[in-house]
């Protein structure tokens, strides 16, 4: 079987990626699991995201409601000096087992300390969570500006609590690995899923394959399309097609093969006889018309032995392509040259026309002239003695025209298409000839990529006319 596969490059990433370009599968796969590792990443961003807004939140939620309870715990006394009695509660809300030290400072509007570290540093925003290093250490800062009764001035003082990372970035980590977890366990869900439907979706693609290729060498009846999706099933016909093409092509090849025998029986059973008939025949006259009944069957043999080569080296496929480029004005005079000493045996007048334009036409020299051959030899064969054959060589455009015209019997319409068969002779035409002639033409003409008809001449006879893309 051929095999259209790229050869294997050698070398492990070289034979994946060779294996990834060749297969079906690995790519579905790789497209799958590119996309799946791409969610994975997204996913995994997007959650750390989502945990450190969340940490970050109930950090500043705690640091405010601290704030809140030692602005409260703030009061002018009888005396006129702002006291304040921390209550235990508003630092003790920090203590979640982390270890994490908590600072905090008071002060009035006009920039005096009431309580706390005079260098903490304050956040750009009132009751807005900031990020800040306060003595080298990370912390997250909040604000709160308050009112205190029997304060003067403007009546409020600022209430500045910080706290260290450890607990928000402990919570922020448990929430990411939560979360994380749970969208993992989608993600590789739907992995599995998708790769188990790919595997369901490509089974009956394989199943097509080990179809095609446990069948026979013989065997060529269609396939069922039902076998695969609605997709594939113009592959399936496309493929049945191609077989129904295969199995008429190897029926008209046997149909040949058979013919071809035939062709050939007879006339060997002939020459056998006649060889039999001349060794016994004692008379000198006779033996000799026996003789010349046995060279006569033996060229038929030999015509037909050498169209059939002909007729096979002209069959799409058989010689290797050939460009030639020839003028088809002298090659029709080499032919007549060559079918000129028949031609006055038979009595006919054979002439060219031909302008002195040269018609020049590209492709497989040798079996073009074999072409002009059959059609010369036709028409001087079947017309008549004393009759006429012109073959004429023109051009019109791009197209090279080829014509022979003879005023012999000519062929009857209905036969027009026949006669190009291979082995068809119209009956009633004289016995010598092996029927190839025409399809000789045929193939070769469809080989050059032109179009060959059968008309009427103008003086009664066969005008056949071919026509080739000129270069
Ligand atoms: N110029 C012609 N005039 C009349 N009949 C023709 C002419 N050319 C072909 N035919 C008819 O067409 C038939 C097929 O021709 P074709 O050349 O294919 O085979 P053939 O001449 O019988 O055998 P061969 O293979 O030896 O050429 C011929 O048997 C003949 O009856
Ligand atoms: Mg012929």
């Amino acid at each position: 079987m051929h095999n259209d596969a790229a050869p294997a490059p050698k070398g492990l990433f070289g034979r994946a990626i060779g294996a990834l370009t060749n297969s079906l599968r690995a790519q579905l796969l790789a497209w799958v699991v590119l996309t799946l590792i791409g969610a994975i990443c997204i996913n995994l961003y997007l959650s750390f995201r989502s945990a450190d807004a969340t940490a970050d939140l109930v950090t500043d939620r705690t640091l405010l409601a601290s704030a809140r309870v030692i602005a409260e715990a703030t009061h002018v006394d009888s005396s006129g000096t702002v006291q304040i009695d921390i209550p235990p509660a508003a630092l003790e809300m920090f203590d979640t087992g982390y270890g994490d030290r908590v600072f905090y400072q008071v002060v009035t509007a006009w920039g005096s300390l009431i309580a706390g570290y005079p260098d903490l540093p304050h956040p750009k925003r009132e009751q807005v969570g900031e990020d800040t290093i306060f003595r080298t250490d990370g912390m997250r800062v909040i604000m709160l500006n308050h009112p205190v009764v029997g304060l003067d001035q403007d009546g409020t003082v600022s209430v500045v609590v910080a706290v260290t990372h450890n607990s928000q970035h402990a919570m922020r980590r448990e929430l990411w690995l939560s979360d994380f977890s749970k969208q993992l366990v989608l993600v590789l869900l739907a992995g599995l899923v998708t790769i188990i439907g790919l595997q369901r979706g490509l089974a009956p693609v394989l199943r097509l394959r080990d179809a095609v290729r446990e069948r026979g060498r013989q065997r060529l009846d269609p396939l069922n399309p039902n076998m695969v999706q609605n997709e594939l099933r113009p592959l399936v016909h496309a493929l049945n097609d191609h077989m129904e093409r295969v199995q008429n092509q190897m029926a008209a090849q046997r149909r040949f093969v058979s013919n071809a025998a035939h062709q050939l029986r007879t006339p060997l059973a002939l020459i056998s006889t006649q060889a039999s008939v001349a060794a016994r025949e004692t008379d000198n006259g006779r033996r000799d018309e026996a003789l010349s009944a046995l060279r006569s069957s033996t060229w038929q043999v030999t015509r037909l032995a050498s169209q059939l080569l002909t007729l096979s080296r002209a069959e799409p496929g058989s010689r290797r392509p050939r460009n030639d480029t020839i003028d088809l004005a002298d090659t029709a005079r080499q032919v007549l040259e060559n079918l000129a000493e028949e031609a006055l045996r038979r009595n006919i007048d054979l002439g060219l026309e031909a302008d002195d334009t040269s018609v020049r036409i590209g492709g497989d020299g040798t079996m073009l002239r074999e072409m002009l051959v059959n059609l010369v030899d036709n028409a001087l064969r079947y017309t008549q003695p004393g009759g006429r054959v012109t073959v004429g060589v023109g051009r019109k455009g791009d197209t090279a025209l080829l014509w022979v015209e003879d005023n012999g019997p000519g062929i009857p319409e209905a036969e027009r298409p026949q006669v190009f068969e291979r082995f068809y002779r119209i009956i009633g035409t004289e016995p010598e000839g092996s029927g190839l002639g025409l399809a000789i033409v045929r193939e070769v003409v469809d080989g050059a990529g032109g179009s060959v008809t059968l008309g009427d001449a103008t003086g009664g006879g066969l005008l056949v006319s071919v026509r080739l893309p000129a270069v």
